[in-house]
């Protein structure tokens, strides 16, 4: 995270009453209040996760479906730094709860553990998860034996995103950007899924302060003639592109 941008957000994020469109409005409150579903069967895992110190061989995923570099990494500090904490998570959780799509894509699903959140929030929906690392990917498959609705999708996104996408039978109703934080790469998800896109749709992009590079992609996001509300939270991005809403951009804590 950059700290200009850190400190930027806590001086000019609103909340609730800075909101006036009745459609941000109930979906924030909404958000804001607690959550009492009981997560520990996710959480479990979550946390034989961070106590695996196993070394496994991480791939490094570049543009073009080349493998980088292949690095030696303990499977706890990759819990550590990769996963979506679980705030975040159950905002994901709330967010599904709320909207009920039905076709979600995630792209990065790490050890999936913010994937069993998605899939959790609604079993009617069917979650597609994207991921490049063979060892991470083997870890993730072992997580989600017992789920029916997640289908894990292995190699490059750059790869095995359209292909897919050209297969769906539906929209995609939720997407889930989480993967290659880099511009080039996350413009190219995001014009992709939007041509597999419709009103409802809702576009959540994962550290959009995180770089230059995110800091332009997110800048970019919202100005794109198919956005009309965009949210920023900080440590995530929420996109709407349902033409009922009017082009309005808000900075709100969480
Ligand atoms: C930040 S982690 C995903 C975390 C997960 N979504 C969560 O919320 O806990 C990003 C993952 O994307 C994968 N990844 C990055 N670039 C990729 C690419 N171009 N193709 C496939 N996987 C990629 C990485 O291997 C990594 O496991």
């Amino acid at each position: 995270m950059k700290i200009f941008s850190f400190l930027k957000y806590y001086l000019i994020a609103k909340n609730e009453h800075a909101i006036h469109a009745p459609f941000l409005y109930n979906l924030y409150c909404y958000l804001k209040k607690d959550c009492l579903v009981d997560f520990n069967h996710i959480e479990t895992i979550r946390n034989q996760l961070l106590n695996n110190n196993t070394i496994i061989d991480l791939d490094e995923i570049g543009m073009g479906s080349k493998v980088l570099h292949t690095k030696k990494r303990k499977i706890s500090s990759i819990a550590k730094t990769s996963l979506s904490t679980q705030k975040y998570s159950i905002l994901h959780h709330k967010l599904i709860q709320y909207f009920k799509p039905k076709t979600i894509v995630e792209l990065g699903t790490s050890f999936g553990i913010n994937t069993l959140y998605l899939a959790n929030a609604n079993p009617d929906a069917v979650v597609y998860t994207f991921e490049g690392s063979k060892k991470i990917a083997e870890i993730a498959k072992n997580n989600f034996i017992a789920r029916k609705n997640i289908t894990l999708i292995e190699g490059n996104f750059d790869v095995t995103l359209e292909k897919t996408l050209n297969h769906f039978a539906e929209k995609v109703d939720y997407v889930f950007i989480d993967g290659n934080h880099a511009l080039e790469p996350t413009l190219h998800y995001f014009e992709l899924i939007l041509h597999f896109s419709n009103e409802k749709t809702i576009f959540i992009f994962d550290d959009i302060h995180w770089s230059d590079e995110m800091e332009m992609a997110w800048k970019q996001i919202k100005m794109h003639t198919n956005v009309t509300l965009s949210v920023d939270l900080l440590y995530l991005g929420i996109v709407f592109v349902s033409k009922k809403l009017s082009k309005q951009h808000f900075v709100l804590k969480y």
